[in-house]
């Protein structure tokens, strides 16, 4: 039987904190820029397509971050500990998914100026990926994150 010492406890509390506590803050930032963007595309006078192209790489650049965090700090660890119970798999689908989706609308938006038409459908496959990541990390903060908090 192993007996902990309360400072030992404590330190356990601060370290498993510590890898949920930032992935929560991004979950935050990352709803803001979708936001933000989302926002940007829908006003009048709109930012040129360069603009909004960059701001959307900017973006896709912030979430690939997380998606990579969160799959070295949680996915991986959990993956290894639960093994086929662990939700992960589905969950690193989604990841693919959102990957996708980030880089069609970076690329449709690309470096030139580009037509209504194109600003148009970026909107709505901007409206679906914001639709989509909220879900996901949604998901991610009820039931991974708490199985995280369980199980590593
Ligand atoms: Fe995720
Ligand atoms: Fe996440």
């Amino acid at each position: 039987m192993l007996y902990l010492s309360p400072n030992a406890v404590i330190r356990m509390t601060v370290a498993r904190d510590d890898r949920i506590t930032p992935l929560k803050n991004d979950h935050k930032e990352i709803a803001r820029q979708l936001d933000i963007l989302r926002k940007a595309m829908a006003q009048s006078p709109r930012p040129s397509s360069r603009e909004l192209g960059r701001a959307a790489r900017r973006l896709a650049s912030l979430i690939q971050r997380h998606l990579e965090n969160e799959e070295s700090t949680v996915y991986k660890p959990l993956s290894l500990t639960m093994g086929r119970h662990s939700p992960t798999d589905m969950m690193a689908r989604e990841h693919r998914s959102i990957r996708q989706g980030l880089a069609r609308l970076a690329s449709a938006l690309g470096e030139q100026e580009v037509n209504d038409a194109r600003i148009e459908e970026s909107r709505s496959r901007l409206a679906s990926l914001q639709e989509q990541i909220s879900a996901h990390m949604e998901t991610e903060e009820k039931v991974l994150f708490w199985l995280a908090d369980l199980k590593l």
